[in-house]
């Protein structure tokens, strides 16, 4: 499906990134995960000792954090002023820090900016695109031929979310989810909403096997 850009987006813990990278491999695309950029920059804020809370400190040094992202779905890196970040951006302190400054209008300019370069980039290269996060399908990219929408009941990702992070409290977990969940679906800028055109897809009774199936025959659908 060369040419195609599929825009996976939904709540924390919803099964995005394994659901994505697996419609990437088995499709031959290349994947972008948006989430990781926001946690980058998040992770280079803390390094830099800047108060997340604090919009306008988190605003005056957006464009200085020097991201690459891998699109290899079956090894995808990133990279903040060359260093390895993968590890880092799934700590406890990312997972606190990431909304308030994803909410940031700056930031999200930016990476906005990144990701529609990288998706020109790929589509360029002769290949399509998997690109999960929150506002891919509304407002990265409004002309994505698939949209998916993906969602769980709180319980289930939590439950996921926590034996992936090996064994961590699943009431607590539960809790992190729920509250970036609230601040992504509350921000003035791009909050998460199910694009127009998108298909909902709820993951609570399905393995993620069957999801990927279900997008991939939305893919086939369209191209
Ligand atoms: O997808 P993931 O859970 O890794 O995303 C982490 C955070 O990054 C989200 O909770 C959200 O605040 C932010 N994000 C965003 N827009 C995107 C992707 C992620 O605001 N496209």
């Amino acid at each position: 499906a060369p040419g195609i850009v599929v825009a996976l987006d939904g709540t924390s813990g919803s099964g995005k990134s394994s659901t994505s990278r697996g419609v990437a491999e088995r499709l031959g695309l290349r994947y972008l995960d948006t989430g990781a950029m926001y946690r980058a920059v998040t992770c280079w804020m803390l390094r830099h000792g800047v108060d997340v809370h604090d919009a306008a400190a988190v605003a005056a040094r957006a464009d200085e954090p020097r991201l690459e992202s891998g699109l290899d779905p079956s090894a995808p890196t990133i990279t903040v002023d060359g260093q390895d970040v993968a590890v880092a951006i799934r700590q406890a302190d990312v997972n606190a820090a990431v909304s308030p400054v994803s909410a940031v209008p700056e930031v999200r300019a930016r990476l906005v900016a990144l990701q529609r370069a990288l998706i020109d980039e790929a589509l360029a290269d002769g290949s399509g695109i998997v690109v999960e996060g929150r506002d891919i399908g509304s407002v990265v990219w409004p002309d994505a031929q698939v949209k998916v929408y993906l969602s769980a009941d709180a319980s289930a990702r939590a439950s996921r979310r926590a034996a992936e992070e090996g064994g961590s409290d699943v009431a607590a977990t539960e809790q992190s989810l729920l509250a970036r969940d609230q601040i992504d679906s509350g921000r003035a800028v791009a909050p998460l909403v199910m694009a127009d055109g998108a298909v909902h897809v709820d993951t609570t009774a399905y393995t993620l096997d069957e999801v990927i199936a279900q997008v991939v025959d939305l893919v086939a659908v369209v191209g």
